[in-house]
């Protein structure tokens, strides 16, 4: 049997939607990105959406348009995608990492006070998996510090935490609909929040620092724009937002199924002790992007290569930022330093997980899993 890593939603609803943009007079942002712009932020319970090419483009707008620069610090997790780190150093400012959470993965909110030093300037927590940080607490250590909080919720569109949602409890929450994610148009992200002063920012930042976009400047009796700061061209297209419109709409129908998957894992992994799974916290939903499962380090390229072997498709979400020789050389970080995320990107392996994974294909995975593990 074969099970593919990931395989996509786009249905015909999707490709329809894509068509009529592309047989209108508008491919670049207008009404429909307006319009995704508009259900993304209702769907969030947030007030602002800007749309952008990726999430790696929401960190970095968002992280510029926040004030972050040459000369700050920002604190964040080694155990990560490499965008999130990379975001902060397009700045000119530092990323200082802190330690993680064993049983999920997220960054140790407790960690974070003594990370933090006179040139500290933003958080920037990363909802692993689709698990979310504790907000709460991250708010109160910014509150008292006077630092401003950048979500990476790449993973987490439709993750909770304590009755909070991704964006809610930070200056601005930065989305990927990368082509392996939980909605996705191939390449494209968002930016959400509730300050309407970062939104407008981010909006003129996306497009060079523009003081009208396309929409505006075609659309109604000619005007002159200016470029007020130095932004990019970042921003997300009506084909994009064509493609995401729908699939929004079906968010919570394909989260259930991936729900189902992730407690089918969950399960058949729990006696197992070669196996060990990361946990979702009580009163948190998760919104199981990706599932990992964690093995002996010594054992785990072995592993991976077998699954292959067997047909099954893998990951590894993530290897610690810190132990990548670009950060290695650079600002010198060595093993030992972040012991948990160390052994968590030792450890890890990611499974297939997607709605379109049938029960025999997940038993497959199971099966082999303990195959490979046990022998
Ligand atoms: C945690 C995290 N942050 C940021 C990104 C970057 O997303 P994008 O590919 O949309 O730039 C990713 C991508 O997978 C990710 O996993």
């Amino acid at each position: 049997m074969k099970v593919e890593f990931y395989k996509h939603n786009i249905g015909q609803q999707d490709i329809d939607n894509a068509v009529e943009v592309l047989n209108s007079l508008f491919l670049t942002t207008g009404e429909v990105a307006n319009q995704f712009e508009d259900t993304f932020s209702r769907y969030l319970g947030c007030r602002h959406t800007v749309g952008v090419t990726s999430c790696t483009a929401a960190l970095h707008l968002s992280l510029l348009a926040c004030g972050i620069g040459p000369g700050d610090e920002v604190i964040t997790t080694p155990m990560t995608f490499i965008a999130t780190a990379n975001a902060v150093l397009y700045t000119g400012a530092k990323p200082v990492f802190v330690d993680v959470e064993p049983e999920t993965g997220n960054i140790k909110a407790d960690l974070i006070e003594d990370a933090a030093t006179s040139r500290t300037k933003a958080i920037l927590p990363v909802h692993l998996y689709g698990q979310m940080c504790d907000m709460r607490k991250i708010r109160e250590i910014a509150d008292k510090h006077h630092l401003t909080v950048i979500e990476d919720a790449a993973h987490a569109i439709e993750a909770s935490r304590d009755g909070i949602r991704p964006g809610q409890l930070c200056d601005a929450a930065c989305f990927s609909f990368y082509a392996t994610k939980n909605i996705t148009s191939g390449e494209g992200g968002a930016i959400s929040t509730n300050s309407e002063e970062i939104a407008e920012k981010l909006k003129k930042l996306r497009l060079h620092g523009m003081s009208k976009g396309a929409a505006e400047r075609y659309s109604k009796r000619y005007e002159h724009w200016d470029m007020e700061m130095l932004g990019w061209k970042y921003n997300m297209s009506n084909i994009q937002a064509a493609l995401l419109l729908n699939q929004l709409e079906n968010i919570e129908k394909r989260w259930h199924r991936r729900e189902q998957i992730c407690q089918m894992y969950e399960e058949a992994f729990k006696e197992d002790s070669g196996v060990t799974c990361l946990k979702v916290l009580p009163n948190s939903k998760s919104a199981r992007h990706v599932f990992t499962i964690l093995v002996p380090p010594p054992k785990r390229d072995s592993i991976l290569g077998q699954l292959q072997e067997r047909g099954i498709g893998v990951a590894v979400n993530f290897r610690a930022i810190h132990l990548l020789t670009f950060y290695r050389q650079t600002f010198g970080y060595k093993r030992g330093m972040y012991p948990i995320a160390e052994k968590i990107g030792d450890s890890t392996i990611t499974l297939p997980l997607y709605p379109k994974l049938s029960n025999e294909e997940v038993q497959y995975v199971i099966k082999v899993v303990k195959d490979v593990t046990t022998s």
